[in-house]
């Protein structure tokens, strides 16, 4: 089996991701690149709520990992004019970490909680009053002389990241006023970040190869970025600088990055079902069992991608193996009858 380095094009969240893509991310709506819908609907609610001089209500944004979340809550402070606090789920350890955090907040500011659905229920419980009356609730005291006291909190606006809106709670779902999906980028639309990213870095590019890097980017701007550098690398050292689609290619070959832009996992994952599960249906604990991997890591990264690309089906039974995906290993697909679709 070919092997690939992970970190190229695994959408996780590596720390050297945090410093280079930061030169590379979009300030604004207008230099946003992609997810259409969603741009609209946020320019709308956020140019009415500055019309009103109102906090933008509660945003919950979710989607695969890589898609812009958190980016897209930097442009929604600075498109709203107000600070954004950033945060996440697994670090807010107690209650008054959440509670100073929001007593900090100045008016209309935003607080960002990415993997919010990953905060322990006590302190899910604050955000409850603080999100629908700008208040905390907090107990002072134990035992029969315990009570509570109301803290007003300035009027800000959450946006919670997470990577699947049906992980939250129902209570705290129930109180973003603003929800959107993000998904994975079209190609045409990777290929014009990969371009602009290009231009940010000062890296001469061809459109060709624009396109080389845009098929193996998963539809993720992420790792666009990471292939696009490590492209970058290859030219200054291999070439005269200049991305070609031969220098792409060829630097695709030497970083073992797939056609497809598939990892490990994903072969791993397409090549279980087919051999171990004569190509499906399969439930997702027995096929994250069999391949040792964290069902969470199946349902949110591996199998959006591999649904998307038409390599893996859902279906009320488990997930399939498609043609598509024997053809990519060489094999042939057995007779749609034969399968339990
Ligand atoms: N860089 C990363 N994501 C981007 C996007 N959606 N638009 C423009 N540049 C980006």
């Amino acid at each position: 089996m070919q092997h690939v380095d992970e970190r190229l094009i695994t959408p996780g969240s590596v720390d050297e991701d945090a410093q280079y893509e930061a030169g590379l991310r979009p300030r604004t709506l207008d230099e946003y690149i992609g997810q259409d819908r969603l741009r609209d609907n946020l320019q709308v609610s956020i140019e009415a709520a500055r019309g009103r001089r109102e906090a933008l209500d509660h945003v919950l944004l979710y989607g695969p990992p890589g898609l812009g979340k958190t980016t897209l809550a930097y442009v929604i402070g600075n498109e709203l004019g107000v600070p954004v606090r950033a945060t996440a789920g697994p670090v807010i350890e107690r209650p008054g970490d959440l509670a100073g955090m929001l007593t900090d907040l100045q008016e209309h500011a935003v607080l960002f909680i990415d993997e919010i659905h990953r905060m322990s229920p006590a302190i899910e419980e604050i955000l409850y009053p603080a999100m629908e009356d700008y208040e905390l609730d907090i107990v002072i005291g134990q035992g029969p002389g315990a009570r509570s006291v109301k803290v007003p909190l300035q009027r800000f606006t959450l946006i919670g990241a997470t990577t699947r809106a049906g992980l939250l709670t129902s209570p705290l779902r129930a109180r973003f006023g603003i929800v959107h999906r993000l998904d994975f980028y079209t190609h045409k639309d990777i290929e014009e970040i990969v371009r602009r990213s290009a231009r940010i870095l000062g890296v001469p590019l061809d459109n060709d190869a624009a396109a080389e890097i845009a098929r193996r980017a998963r539809g993720t701007p992420r790792i666009a970025n990471r292939l696009l550098r490590r492209v970058r690398d290859y030219a200054q050292v291999r070439a005269d600088g200049r991305i070609t689609g031969d220098v792409a290619k060829s630097a695709m070959v030497l970083l073992e990055v797939d056609d497809n832009g598939f990892d490990e996992v994903d072969r791993r994952l397409l090549r279980t079902i087919i051999d171990k599960f004569s190509g499906g249906p399969v439930g997702v604990n027995s096929l994250a069992a069999a391949i040792n991997e964290e069902k969470d890591a199946i349902e949110d990264i591996y199998e959006p991608f591999l649904i998307q690309a038409g390599f893996l089906d859902r279906t009320p039974r488990g997930r399939v193996a498609t043609p598509r995906a024997y053809e990519y290993f060489g094999l042939a697909a057995p007779g749609r009858d034969s399968r339990l679709w």
